[in-house]
């Protein structure tokens, strides 16, 4: 019997989410409006009752977040490069300078034993990214910021529902950035939200969100800054308030599969595998960093053909074109560039029962040795 194709991610929807989109649908009111209101409530209870801002994506909510902060043209910006090229990009989107530090091969995010020495006077903020939903150590990272005056945007697209020190990613620290895209662990499709420190102007910050617009009473209006398009409709927002109903299930969910791949995988294989943080990490993704002498997309084609999907997140940053035409080059940032190459993404969403983990590791035993095997016959 042939199994179907396991997708790396597939979203949840659940029958009710699906009828209260319906249900807005024939509202007669489907952008922005009440379902937003009630899904930034959600999301603040889930964040200690810090204010909460909807947007229509998690680059976004980075790109306001650093004009909120006052980043800008001659400033520099800490992050890393080993994440979705969003990350670096917002940096760019506000003309400022996107300072990459190498990351810690454990735990695949940036290193901050190597952050003071890439501070300079220009430096402005720092954008740490939580891959694959675990979390920078936020005891160091904060301590690093508040001894040099910078400022947090918190890249955790990754990592909602994660934790540190028994508080959730987004209930402490300066800006922090969620995404929904369709393969975050709660999805609104599309869309992202940014959790926003106490010295920040709301109103700014919805400004910013929505073409610095600002409404006076029945029929006034007033613009007086440059704003972008960055609102999330009442859909998507009624499918997030449908999901969050589901993030602790999801959650455990996600980490009992996790656990099963650290039971099943065969460790002769040679692969790296990620840090096992069953408390923190909301296991957003298991990845695993090949042996060197395997080919990725060969063996991302035999998975595919033994029915498994499989993904890379990411490719270095800072090996892009775009940023290669900056004066970034191979060498820069080693651990970064060979887990880079390395990097596979396997299966993991929380539809998912242990059978399919069992499949995944199977195939993944069987194309690792059909490869080897391969070139020693060659
Ligand atoms: C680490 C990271 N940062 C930023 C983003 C950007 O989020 P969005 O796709 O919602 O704009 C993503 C989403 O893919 C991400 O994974």
């Amino acid at each position: 019997m042939t199994l179907p194709f396991l997708p790396f991610t597939r979203p949840s929807i659940d029958e009710e989410t699906i009828a209260g989109v319906a249900a807005v649908l024939r509202s007669g009111w489907i952008t922005s409006g009440p379902q937003v209101q009630a899904f930034e409530a959600e999301l603040s209870r889930h964040c200690g009752g810090r204010t909460v801002r909807a947007f229509n994506s998690g680059t976004g909510t980075m790109e306001i977040a650093l004009r909120l902060a006052g980043v800008g043209a001659g400033h520099e910006v800490i992050t890393t490069p080993l994440s979705w090229v969003a990350t670096a990009n917002v940096t760019l989107e506000v003309g400022a300078r996107p300072v990459f530090v190498d990351i810690d091969p454990a735990t695949r995010n940036i290193d901050l034993n190597r952050v003071e020495a890439a501070i300079t006077p220009a430096t402005k903020a720092i954008i740490p990214v939580d891959l694959a939903g675990l979390p920078v150590d936020r005891d160091r990272l904060y301590a690093i910021t508040r001894k040099h005056g910078l400022r947090v945007i918190e890249d955790a697209a990754q990592s909602y529902g994660a934790s540190w020190g028994g508080r959730n990613i987004g209930a402490f620290g300066d800006f922090v950035s969620f995404s929904f895209h369709a393969n975050k662990n709660i999805t609104t499709i599309e869309g992202g939200a940014l959790v926003l420190p106490d010295d920040i102007d709301v109103k700014l910050c919805e400004r910013y969100r929505l073409q610095g617009v600002e409404r006076i009473g029945f029929d006034g209006m007033e613009v007086d800054v440059l704003g972008g398009k960055f609102n999330l409709t009442d859909v998507a927002a009624r499918v997030g308030l449908g999901q969050l109903k589901h993030l602790e299930e999801f959650t455990a969910r996600r980490r009992a599969l996790a656990e099963h791949y650290f039971d099943c995988i065969d460790a002769e294989l040679g692969c790296d595998l990620p840090v096992m943080d069953f408390e923190n990490c909301n296991w957003h993704m298991f990845q695993i960093v090949l042996p060197r002498d395997i080919v990725r997309a060969e063996l991302m084609a035999a998975l595919k053909e033994r029915g498994i999907g499989s993904g890379v997140h990411y490719p270095v940053i800072h090996l892009f074109k775009l940023y290669r035409a900056m004066g970034f080059h191979e060498g820069m940032f080693p651990q970064a560039e060979r887990v880079g190459a390395g990097i596979l993404t396997l299966p993991l969403f929380p539809a998912m029962v242990n059978a399919d983990v069992e499949r995944v590791c199977e195939a993944l035993a069987d194309a690792i040795h059909a490869q080897r095997n391969a070139r020693r016959a060659a």
